[in-house]
């Protein structure tokens, strides 16, 4: 219950221990035909573009800013938590000029501020944001965004490793022109692929480069002869067979749910785990408008040691959570409800677990009452806490 890798299930484990194939064969071109059929279903798009990049979702990010900044080009990059701060990187190394717009760290973009930055830098190319902040637990509005992008024309590029599978992302819908994402949160498959989406406008400024893509590797213009077409493929890189096979399965496993139901089952057990945080006496660092279901910062309490806790969690009770980081290092938990770990069975394991341990610790914090108030939420969820997820 850490932010990600999530639990992975068995069906994913058991797909990925299949024989080896060529990324060539006929059957393998198959599968990469399924797996973007899949991916598009989870992105909520058409998009033409849509594939799993070989790399973690740090090698997605790359690929978003490495094919669509040219020098010179001027973004405006959201900053609200260290992943923010990575997209900041990106741009400096791809020879972009950033125009930074910062957030308090477990608060949303502030979309205001992004209008006044879009209006002091009318040529902007592209603005950048995350929509769930992993380090803070924080959901920014990406439809109100992407609007306001689109209308000082502006491209986006919109990091969702922690929100594809989890929580409402409507790559068509909201106009979405760039998205990358992470194999392990939501989607409980392995570490190490990286789904991308992008629409014809950023195909567009990809193929109409007037500099090559600095990454040979990312290069999309030569990736997609690997990808885009069952009919004719061109050997780019060796494929990570097996670890493709594990995302088909994990693309399945979602579109069997239902991506509604998903969301609604990741939305239904985080009120349930709040519950019982919340009648223990533990807080949300972030406010509840902006609160991503799938990741729940918690203000560690007054005088505890937040490490030997997680380290108590983990030895006497095999239980993982994250700590805080950055400025945020020492001050929060962050627990994770992703995926495969979002059961219910998994929250009470975790409020049984903190309850115990914090009182051990003389924490101030009520006892007894939590599972039956997570029991409570579950069975009657509290109305208008988290907005329902428009199916
Ligand atoms: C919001 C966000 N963006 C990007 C990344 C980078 O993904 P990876 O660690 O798979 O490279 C993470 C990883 O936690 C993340 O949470």
């Amino acid at each position: 219950m850490g932010p990600g890798p999530a639990d992975v299930h068995l069906r994913v484990l058991a797909a990925m221990a299949r024989p080896t194939i060529g990324h060539l064969d006929p059957a393998f071109i198959g599968l990469m035909e399924e797996i973007k059929a899949l991916l598009k279903y989870a992105f909520q798009t058409e998009n033409r573009l849509t594939t799993p990049v070989s790399g973690p979702g740090s090698a997605g990010m790359e690929t978003c800013f490495a094919n669509l900044i040219e020098p010179g080009d001027e973004v405006i990059v959201c900053i609200n938590g260290v992943f923010g701060g990575r997209m900041l990187e990106n741009v400096e190394r791809c020879g972009g000029v950033p125009q930074v717009v910062k957030d308090d760290w477990g608060g949303a973009v502030d979309p205001a501020k992004v209008e006044d930055a879009l209006v002091t830098h009318p040529g902007a190319a592209i603005l950048a944001f995350v929509q769930a902040e992993t380090s803070t637990g924080a959901e920014s509005d990406v439809a109100t965004l992407v609007e306001l992008a689109h209308r000082h024309g502006c491209l986006t590029i919109v990091d969702a490793v922690t929100s594809l599978g989890g929580t409402p992302l409507k790559v068509d819908d909201w106009g979405i022109d760039a998205v990358y994402a992470g194999s392990q949160k939501c989607l409980s498959c392995t570490p190490g692929l990286s789904p991308v989406s992008f629409n014809e406008r950023a195909s567009a400024k990809i193929s109409n480069r007037k500099t090559k893509v600095r990454s040979w590797f990312l290069d999309l213009n030569l990736v997609m002869g690997y990808w885009a077409t069952a009919q004719k493929r061109t050997y780019h890189h060796t494929a990570p067979i097996n670890a493709l096979y594990g995302l088909h399965e994990a693309l399945l496993m979602l579109r069997e749910e239902g991506l509604e139901a998903a969301w609604a089952r990741h939305r239904r057990l985080h009120l349930a785990l709040r519950a019982g945080l919340e009648a223990m006496g533990l807080t949300y660092l972030v406010k509840e408008a902006e609160r991503l279901p799938q990741l729940n910062a918690i203000l560690v309490p007054e005088g505890i040691d937040e490490a030997l806790v997680r380290s108590r969690l983990l030895n006497e009770f095999n239980l993982e959570i994250g700590a805080g980081i950055g400025p945020l290092a020492g001050k929060i938990w962050r627990i994770g409800l992703m995926g495969q770990s979002c059961r219910m069975e998994n929250v009470r394991l975790c409020l049984r677990a903190l309850e115990q341990v914090l009182a051990d610790l003389a924490a101030p914090i009520r006892t007894g009452v939590a599972l039956e108030a997570a029991q409570a939420a579950l069975r009657d969820p509290p109305t208008g806490a988290l907005p329902e997820p428009a199916c």
